[in-house]
């Protein structure tokens, strides 16, 4: 994945905690996201989505129960919480803040592109309802929040299903524009589509997905393993009659556990006409192979969810000790600045109280409205004529406050002349003023 010589490659991902861990989670997320953790030289993110379980389910017990089993189950896989960063989304109040950070420098243009908005957008519109009906504010902001799990933490590689891609590539757009807005803070990221992993069919041969409520659930009872695999859809051919490895659902979900070696042999039964019933048993026990002595170390983690709980707060803990110093610079590099670092010629000067130069405005007994310039000592340095509001006698005073002494050729037929003016003085003082009103308006 990368070379040797490489800086090491971070590697960031989430699961949404909507619901019990599947065949597919497993498969598609949970296993290679375990074996990537463990090559050398790579350095590994791996959190619960809670915030982004908020999108799309409203049933609180649901959400804590689905955190406390996805959390288990990536550990019961073997994810080592010493190695790699192993946290809950909703631990870290700098994720938030970061992507309001974020929403300021996305397009709303683009979120309107975003898949999942647009296909509800597409639904609402094909059964002629309002084109929002019942879309929430966060599922169009679903794609900023999640490019702020993966800025925050300047991951390089984000390993996520090809529905996903879209996301981390939006992820690349904010932060190349904020990069180009405010310096060079993000890291762009790049989605990590493993090319091996077919997506795993279901029960009834579609993708394996809760929301077509097809799945295995990962840790399965041993006899429930059994009883949902006889579920899977096959033809009807009988014992002898040769089958085809194209297309079955059940060859599929062999071939994502077995060897090479493994599937060549089921491969070779198919075409000698191995018999469903046959074939299916034979699945059983590959997938319980690896599953079982995962199974039973889930349960142990289940009966202890304070412990759970222990070891998602030390992640949360490492986890911001990388997120509150970014925030900080970023907050900085934004213009969420602590006032009293403000860095003025002046302050430099005189750290104590600082004498700055001060426009006064007035009004005379000719009923029209002057200005003048003092320096921090009352000293005379510049006299306006009269204008006749004192719109316009600020307005000036404001063009002299923005482009300094560049803005005074401009202005000879509205300025007095002061005599014995010292135009060292003069032109320090401007920009002295220039600098302050420069850095009180960014
Ligand atoms: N949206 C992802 C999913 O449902 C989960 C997710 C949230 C994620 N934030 C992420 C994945 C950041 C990768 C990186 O599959």
């Amino acid at each position: 994945m990368s070379s040797p010589s490489a800086a090491p490659q971070r590697f960031l991902t989430g699961i949404t905690t909507t619901g019990t861990p599947h065949l597919g989670n497993y498969v598609g997320s949970i296993r290679p996201s375990v074996a990537a953790s463990t090559g050398p030289g790579a350095e590994s993110f791996y959190f619960l989505a809670d915030y982004h379980a908020l999108i799309k389910c409203d049933e609180p017990a649901r959400i804590q129960q689905s955190t406390l089993e996805i959390a288990a189950s990536w550990l019961a896989a073997g994810l080592d919480p010493e190695r790699v960063t192993f946290y809950r989304q909703s631990d870290i109040p700098e994720i938030p803040e970061l992507t309001w950070l974020l929403t300021c420098v996305t397009a709303k243009g683009v979120l309107n592109r975003a898949h999942a908005y647009k296909a509800s957008v597409d639904k609402n519109t094909t059964a002629g309802n309002d084109p929002d009906a019942d879309v929430s504010a966060g599922l169009f902001m679903y794609p900023v929040l999640m490019g702020a799990d993966i800025l925050m933490f300047k991951a390089h590689q984000v390993p996520v299903g090809r529905d996903q891609i879209q996301h981390i590539e939006m992820a690349r757009d904010m932060a190349q524009r904020f990069n180009h807005l405010y310096g060079e803070h993000f890291v762009l990221p790049q989605a990590l589509i493993e090319e091996s992993v077919a997506l795993l069919p279901g029960l009834d041969g579609r993708k394996m997905s809760k929301s077509y409520d097809n799945t295995i659930p990962l840790f399965a009872p041993r006899e429930q393993l059994k009883k949902l695999i006889a579920g899977i859809v096959t033809d009807s051919r009988t014992p002898g009659e040769p089958k085809d490895v194209e297309g079955s659902a059940l060859f599929q979900i062999f071939q994502a556990f077995a060897s090479e070696q493994e599937t060549t042999e089921l491969r070779k039964a198919y075409a000698k006409g191995i018999g469903w019933g046959e074939a299916k048993e034979l699945l059983f026990e590959r997938i319980d192979r690896e599953v079982a002595p995962m199974r039973s170390r889930y349960q142990a983690l289940l009966q202890d969810p304070a412990a759970l709980e222990a070891i998602l707060l030390a992640g949360a803990g490492k986890a911001r000790e990388l997120a509150q110093p970014f925030l900080r610079e970023l907050r900085q590099a934004v213009g969420l600045r602590p006032l009293a670092s403000r860095e003025t010629p002046a302050a430099k000067q005189n750290p104590g109280k600082t004498a700055m130069p001060v426009f006064k405005q007035y009004r005379e007994a000719d009923g029209r409205f002057y200005f003048k310039l003092l320096d921090a000592q009352g000293q005379l340095l510049l006299q306006s004529l009269g204008f006749d509001s004192p719109r316009e006698a600020a307005q000036t005073v404001r063009l002299l406050q923005t482009q300094g002494t560049a803005a005074l050729a401009g202005l000879h037929d509205k300025l007095a002349p002061v005599p014995d003016t010292n135009n060292q003085a003069l032109s320090g003082a401007m920009l002295l003023l220039v600098q302050t009103a420069s850095d009180t308006s960014k």
